[in-house]
């Protein structure tokens, strides 16, 4: 049997053998690394075609993307028995100097010459924004092209119209580095744990806002300071509001929450709390009673519906998501067959970003090369309701600043009894003629919760309800 290294036929019949005749195959020709199985069509085999790739972006991810697919070609086109070939990048400006070695007039600012190049079989999608990401992975669709994105921002608001148009065309869409960078998180619940019935997705969804309470954990400083030290050391954008206010999480958690109970969640149905809100004290106490604040997305399916919400929350020292600090991410996921998992890992960065979008091209590309297009389409064939948030039952973390005088506390007991607030645990810390009551209740719902802090409010005795955070035993 012929062997050849990176040399193949532009055509192709692919499709007509599987992937195990193409490893069965692969070891009668007693093949070695990199080399390449040339197979004959009069012999009834299949000739392999160069996959064709290509890039719309060369930023970070972009970057990486052709970094992994330069660095491990070889080895790829091994592993998929075809190899993988960028054709053409989409960039904004095509004179700026990558500091990358490229091929000359790969760059271009004409889509076009992405879009509809016949040689491009898969379109890389890794410039960012909604528009005009949108039109051109749309337009990729209509071309039949497979398409490979890492923007949650898009599969958040559009994701219902993508997966249509993908079908439409018997295209693949995957989106693997959207969420936890490279974190194979998608793949895990879409394929590993297709046979259970998903009851939990907790997360560690931003590497940002980790960063930021890690600091501020570790090292005391507030949370200025931490955010100031993460833009410097690249990891928060300039504009960090996405970060710090949630709305990145939101995104993230909305397409887990999608996958994982087989239900369409959008950004509009996340509830979403940020995390500047925290302060040191906040997370003195939250020690102090045996916890550590995370920022969490966490999508939970019960009878009643979808709970799906991101927000700082009280993390019990123990449990494996509270040693997650710096920038890495990682999502908690229970299952009712496998029980309780956790991955762990960078959820940003060129590189691991790059693993997981290569990831996705090999798997768009072995669909080419099996002939099996399409089929890995929408898993959200339900539609379950999202409970509001008042409906949501946890504990609560609350730090009032009170006056310290008789009769207080007896007050503030009745604003919770009133409302059906039960009390677990409480700290008092006496400044002066001012106080600060730091309590932990047990469960409740949000409700109830509400209405005792409204009531709280109107007690002349309290100063301020200084913070609440939900606890997440
Ligand atoms: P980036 O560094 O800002 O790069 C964006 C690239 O897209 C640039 O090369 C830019 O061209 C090009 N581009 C943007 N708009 C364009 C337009 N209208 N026409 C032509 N080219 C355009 O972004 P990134 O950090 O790589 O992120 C890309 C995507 O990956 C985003 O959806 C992001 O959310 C997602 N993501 C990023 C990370 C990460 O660690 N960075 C992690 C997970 C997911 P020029 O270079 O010429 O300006
Ligand atoms: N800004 C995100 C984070 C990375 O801090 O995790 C891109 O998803």
């Amino acid at each position: 049997m012929e062997t050849v290294k990176n040399e193949y036929d532009a055509e192709g019949e692919a499709g007509q053998r599987g992937a195990y005749t193409v490893v069965r195959e692969r070891r009668a020709a007693n093949l070695k690394s990199g080399e390449i199985l040339q197979r004959s069509p009069k012999k009834g085999r299949c000739r392999l075609h160069t996959i064709g790739i290509g890039l719309l972006g060369f930023g970070t991810v972009g970057r990486g993307v052709y970094r992994v697919l330069a660095n491990n070609r070889e080895t790829i086109a091994s592993r998929l028995g075809a190899p993988l070939e960028v054709k053409k990048v989409l960039v904004r400006d095509v004179g700026m100097d990558r500091g990358i070695d490229v091929p000359p007039g790969l760059f271009t600012a004409d889509p076009s010459a992405v879009l509809e190049d016949e040689a491009v079989n898969i379109v890389v999608e890794v410039m960012g924004g909604i528009e005009p990401a949108r039109q051109y992975v749309l337009a990729a669709f209509a071309k039949g092209k497979s398409v490979v994105t890492a923007n949650k921002d898009l599969l958040a608001l559009h994701g219902r119209e993508l997966f249509d148009k993908a079908l439409d065309s018997r295209a693949d869409l995957y989106f693997e580095a959207s969420v936890a960078g490279g974190i194979p998180i998608i793949k895990i619940l879409k394929e590993a744990f297709t046979g259970n019935r998903i009851e939990q997705v907790t997360g560690i969804i931003n590497g940002t806002t980790n960063y930021i309470l890690s600091q501020m954990s570790d090292y005391g400083v507030d949370f200025h300071t931490a955010l100031q030290e993460a833009q410097a050391k690249g990891f928060a954008e300039a504009d960090p509001t996405n970060d710090v206010e949630g709305f990145d999480a939101a995104r993230k958690i909305a397409i887990l929450a999608s996958i994982a109970f087989n239900s369409r969640i959008t950004l509009d149905d996340v509830y979403v709390e940020g995390i500047a809100k925290v302060k040191p004290e906040d997370i003195r106490y939250a020690r102090e009673f045996g916890y550590v604040i995370k920022l969490l997305g966490i999508a939970r399916e019960t009878a009643a519906g979808v709970e799906v919400r991101v927000h700082p929350a009280l993390v019990p020292c123990g449990h494996p998501l509270a040693a997650v600090s710096d920038v890495f991410n990682a999502v908690f996921v229970r299952g009712d067959a496998v029980g309780e998992t956790m991955f762990y890992g960078r959820g940003a960065g060129e590189l691991p970003t790059a693993s997981a979008v290569v990831g996705d091209i090999v798997a768009a590309a072995r669909n080419i090369v099996n002939n099996v297009r399409g089929l890995t389409g929408c898993t959200c064939f339900e539609a379950k309701p999202v409970r509001p948030m008042t409906a949501v039952e946890t504990r609560y973390y609350l730090r009032l600043r009170v006056l310290d005088k008789a009769g207080v506390l007896a007050g503030i007991a009745g604003a919770f009894g009133n409302n059906d607030v039960s009390l677990a645990a409480v700290i008092q810390k006496t400044t002066g003629a001012v106080a600060e009551l730091v309590m932990v209740t047990h469960r409740v719902r949000e409700a109830n919760l509400r209405a005792a802090v409204a009531e709280l409010e109107r007690l002349p005795a309290v100063e301020t309800v200084a913070n609440i955070i939900r606890v997440e035993d």
